[in-house]
């Protein structure tokens, strides 16, 4: 299937290429990056995609840097909002599979304490979580053969690059240099290895899976201080870890309290996904960070 990948050079997009790569290219991806099409540029954005070959459109662009959004919200509509209409308007004429990347970010405000199902109503509480669900809704909305993907929490190898790294090598930086870390133990999410959710995008084009919004995470949950002491102990590093509440570590953008995804629906389509903790340790051993 031939395969626009925009945002390839990010970690969820990185891991996308090379795992096709090694599955021995079931699909025929052509990367595009900034130096291609500055996808800011809505109208430069669609000439390209217009006047392009393909028959399924990954898109793994965003902007995210969280705290950053909250000052820039023309820019986190634009990005994660307005250029998403903008492709799924373009897949549907071209009679072409949409794969969007979205967010748990999409929760936050709603009352329910248990893993969140592709069913229940979106409440976000920032700009960002605000501008990728209002991204879900013009692609679920364009009539396009759209498969809307939420992930949460990433760790990969090449690290966020809108980010500027991940929270696996930030709490292994500050660890090593300080010694001890305080993270937020009131907020629950899903930790997810970018290398699982790309061996799973490629099952899904590969399966078919009908189109319709999906959540794809690691399995198991956590707080961020559970995911930090994890990492700390696996890494083998020196350090303590103590538990602090959201309101001690106050940021621009509110987070979620609450953000764990059920991944029931994908485990039926295509089997289970591992435990975040597994997936954790191949990371680690994969950044040299563990032996084995
Ligand atoms: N990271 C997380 O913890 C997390 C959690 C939940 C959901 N998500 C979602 O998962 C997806 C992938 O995240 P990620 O961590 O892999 O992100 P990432 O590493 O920051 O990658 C984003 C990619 O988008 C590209 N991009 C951004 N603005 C662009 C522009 N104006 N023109 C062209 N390319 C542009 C970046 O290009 P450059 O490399 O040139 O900057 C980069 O390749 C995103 O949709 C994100 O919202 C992420």
């Amino acid at each position: 299937m031939k395969t626009i990948l925009l945002g390839p050079n990010g970690q969820l997009g990185s891991d996308i290429f090379c795992k096709n790569l090694r599955e021995g290219e079931p699909l025929s991806i052509k990367p595009v990056d900034r130096s291609i099409v500055d996808l800011t540029d809505l109208d430069a954005t669609s000439r390209f995609l217009q006047g392009a070959d393909f028959k399924c459109l990954i898109n793994c662009s965003s902007y995210h840097k969280t705290d950053e959004v909250e000052q820039n919200p023309e820019l986190a509509f634009k990005i994660n909002a307005h250029l998403v209409r903008k492709l799924s308007e373009i897949c549907l004429k071209k009679n072409a599979r949409f794969v969007h990347v979205s967010t748990d970010y999409v929760f936050g405000g709603q009352q329910k304490r248990q893993p969140l199902t592709e069913l229940d109503a979106k409440a976000p509480i920032n700009i960002y979580g605000a501008s990728k669900s209002m991204g879900e809704d013009f692609a679920m909305r364009s009539g396009a053969d759209v498969l809307v993907l939420r992930v949460a929490s990433l760790f990969g190898v090449a690290g966020a690059s809108g980010k500027g790294g991940n929270f696996v090598e930030t709490m292994i930086r500050v660890g090593k240099e300080k010694g001890k870390l305080s993270v937020v133990a009131d907020q629950f999410m899903s930790p997810t290895a970018t290398a699982d959710v790309a061996g799973v995008i490629i099952q899904m084009l590969r399966f078919g899976v009908p189109s319709g919004i999906w959540n794809i995470v690691n399995s198991n949950s956590a707080t961020w201080y559970e995911f930090a002491q994890r990492i700390i102990e696996r890494a083998g590093i020196c350090a303590s870890v103590m538990p602090i509440s959201s309101a001690e570590f106050p940021t621009p953008a509110k987070r979620p309290p609450y953000s764990v995804l059920d991944n029931a629906k994908i485990t039926a389509a295509i089997g289970p996904m591992r435990p975040w903790q597994d997936a954790l340790d191949a990371y680690l051993i994969a950044k040299g960070h563990r032996a084995n």
